[in-house]
């Protein structure tokens, strides 16, 4: 692949009025995900819930590209079809999540290391060859009392690094996903210099091991209030300090930003997308590649049931759309009852 492909496929992404459907839980994820709706995680299960999102009319309009699972990449409609075959035919880009999870860190059993560099390069070899154009590792850094350690942020930031570079060097491009946790009691202005040190490992690590910053994504938290903090930041705030942050950070030649949602409610998620999205000129698209933001309507309206699919697929537009707009700034909260 060439740069000139890797470059296409970054603009792609991070067109506007659209973003990314992060569907890459793992199977223990799905299981929880599923288990909040009373299904079980059968594989059967987990096909049918995922043929929901990819064949929802029009899920091109908004969604970009969609992560997926090992075993997603591999699964069919029930017709037959491939779910890359339908994707692509929809106009959304195929991706895989190409890590392991998180582990526990040697010696620091509280913070964890996110593994799977071991035969990597082989996995993206085939990933490739099933259609995949874009990769996902996601590394966890967790504010506690004295959390994260320096060594925590170095050995993740090591790790994205290394997985950034095996992916670009098989023309996949890497999204580079350090999410630091929302977990605690902590205050935003905590929440910002740790997500800053956090970056700063990052980009040192990228920039050593040699990454074309411009054929990447990088994938963070907002810089949010703790989410156990009695005083919760206004999307005014989150916006300001979160732009701070990157600009502090984040060259200006890393294309676009795209943001997890971390445990944000779907409607705080898209309205401080938006609020970011208000703060004047950044060098960066700033765009979404949404989970549980995207997905936590969707699973509630479906509920396992065949006869709510169109009610799920709807839901999912829904959400889609209004973080379409988000991402240019055009959201609005009376959007959020507004009929699809
Ligand atoms: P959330 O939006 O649910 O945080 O998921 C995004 C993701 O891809 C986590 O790795």
């Amino acid at each position: 692949m060439t740069a000139a492909a890797l470059a296409s496929t970054v603009r792609a992404l991070v067109a506007r009025g659209r973003g990314i459907l992060a569907a890459d839980e793992s199977s223990a994820t799905i299981q929880k995900r599923l288990s909040s709706i009373g299904v079980v995680s059968t594989e059967e299960n987990r096909r049918a819930y995922r043929e929901l999102l990819f064949t929802t009319p029009g899920i091109g309009e908004h969604i970009s590209g969609v992560i997926l699972y090992d075993e997603t990449l591999r699964q069919k409609t029930r017709a037959g079809n491939p779910f890359v075959t339908v994707l692509n035919g929809a106009g959304v880009l195929p991706g895989i999540k190409a890590d392991k999870g998180a582990k526990a860190l040697a010696l620091s059993p509280e913070e964890k290391v996110t593994e799977g560099l071991d035969g990597l390069r082989e996995r993206l070899k085939e990933y490739l060859e099933l259609g995949a154009t874009f990769t996902k590792w996601r590394a966890v850094i967790e504010i506690g009392d004295g959390l994260p350690t320096s060594c925590a942020i170095n050995v993740n930031a090591h790790a994205l690094a290394r997985f950034a570079a095996l992916s670009q060097e098989a023309g996949l491009v890497p999204i580079v996903e350090p999410e630091v946790l929302m977990d605690g009691g902590h205050d935003i202005a905590r929440c910002q210099a740790v997500t800053e040190a956090t970056l700063q490992g990052v980009f040192a690590a990228l920039f050593e091991q040699r990454v074309v910053l411009e054929h990447i994504l990088l994938k963070p938290n907002m810089v949010v209030s703790g989410s156990d903090c009695p005083t919760q930041a206004s999307p005014g705030e989150i916006a300001e300090r979160t732009i701070a942050t990157f600009r502090r950070t984040v060259p200006a030649a890393v294309p676009g930003i795209v943001f997890l949602s971390g445990g944000q409610s779907e409607e705080e998620a898209t309205r401080n997308l938006n609020a970011i999205n208000g703060i004047a000129s950044p060098p960066w698209q700033l765009s979404f590649s949404y989970g549980r933001a995207l997905q936590q309507s969707v699973l509630k309206a479906w509920s396992g049931k065949a006869d709510n699919f169109a009610a799920a697929q709807k839901a999912f537009r829904h959400r889609a759309r209004l973080n379409g707009l988000a991402r240019d700034g055009g959201y609005a909260a009376e959007l959020e009852r507004s009929a699809v």
